[in-house]
């Protein structure tokens, strides 16, 4: 399969008042043309940094690239220059983000936002740009979609802000649409409207999609592939179905463990794990989940596990072998993921 987007050792710090940190250490991961892949996290991961990484954002708020490549339909958007990515960046690669309202301008109308980006990166005039965006907004289900092009963000609901930017995110027919935990501001129920307009859209327009959640029940459900990701390191990479069958590291069952069960109870932390992501500027010297992790021998608190390929998947995890073994008992005796 192509490979739209490669990133290979992705190392971006910043500089802040606590001194310096790294707040992705070493992060490499691939996205096939028309894949959706979901990196998941608790809050503070490193899942911003890495796409505001991809989009050469960290630049703009203290941040620095510090090592690794970025290889985007085989050329590597860390050496571009300012105008060579600002032509890149909503073009090919297009970004939306948590809350639309920070994104959208306040003092302009939908109508003139869209067009805008359309005309800055395609030649209309603006009276084609404008029929465009209307296009844009039926397409992504909005109704009434003349109206809407005359009014403020501000008159519409969170639901339709978002789709906003998903229709501007789409003006120009991008290979990666990277969402970062999209529908996060939303309720469930436009939540899943969301989700469902982002995979019909994948798969009309043959995108691919990075998606960011710190929800591993959205993954699950939108996903080819999962990247597990936890204080600015990968722990796991593997299949969707791969990791509801069975997670291969301790803290992707911890995530999956949170997730609502059937009759609605909804895990707020991860059960049966305790404590919090460290912070990146006290960071424990061996695996960063060790502190957290029930099955934490002197090697996890010494030494840091290297991120090693196991049947089809990747893992973080000196005991992934004893893991496995131990996954497999419980959840036989639960009769849970019975194949
Ligand atoms: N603009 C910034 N300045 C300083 N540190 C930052 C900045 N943005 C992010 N960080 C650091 O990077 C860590 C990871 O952030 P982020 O990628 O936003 O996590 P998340 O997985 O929740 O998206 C934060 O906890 C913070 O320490
Ligand atoms: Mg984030």
């Amino acid at each position: 399969m192509a490979k739209i987007l490669e990133v290979k050792n992705l190392v971006t710090g910043y500089r802040g008042k606590d001194g310096f940190i790294k707040a992705v250490d070493g992060v490499s991961f691939d996205i096939e043309k028309g894949e959706t892949v979901c990196i998941v996290g608790e809050s503070g991961s490193g899942k911003s940094v890495t796409s505001m990484s991809i989009m050469r954002l960290v630049e703009y708020e203290n941040g620095q690239i510090l090592d690794g490549e970025i290889i985007f339909n085989g050329e590597d958007l860390t050496t571009k220059n300012a105008e060579q990515m600002r032509k890149i960046r909503g073009s090919k690669v297009s970004m939306i983000f948590q809350e639309p309202l920070t994104a959208l301008n306040p003092v302009f109308t939908v109508g003139k936002q869209i067009s805008e980006s359309i005309l800055f990166h395609q030649k209309m005039t603006k009276q084609e740009a404008l029929i465009k965006a209307e296009e844009l907004l039926s397409l992504v289900g909005l109704s009434e979609p003349k109206t809407r092009l005359k009014q403020y963000p501000h008159e519409l609901s969170g639901g339709m802000r978002q789709r906003v930017m998903i229709a501007m995110a789409l003006a120009t027919n991008p290979e990666l649409l990277i969402a970062d935990e999209p529908t996060t501001a939303l309720d469930v129920t436009i939540e899943a409207q969301i989700l469902e307009l982002l995979r019909k859209l994948r798969e009309q327009n043959d995108m691919s999609i990075m998606l960011i959640t710190h929800d591993i029940g959205v993954a699950v459900e939108m996903s080819h592939r999962i990247i597990i990701m936890y204080a600015g390191k990968v722990m796991e990479i593997s299949e969707t179905s791969d990791i509801i069958r069975k997670p291969y590291h301790p803290y992707t069952k911890a995530l999956l463990e949170s997730v609502p069960t059937m009759d609605g109870e909804r895990g707020t932390e991860l059960k049966s794990i305790k404590g919090s992501i460290p912070s990146l500027n006290q960071l424990p010297k061996g695996c960063r989940f060790a502190p957290r992790c029930p099955l934490a021998t002197e090697q996890c608190h010494s030494q840091e596990p290297p991120l090693v390929a196991k049947d089809n998947r990747q893992v973080a995890c000196w005991h992934v072998d004893k893991f496995i073994n131990q996954a497999d008992t419980e959840q036989g005796r639960e009769g849970d993921y019975v194949e």
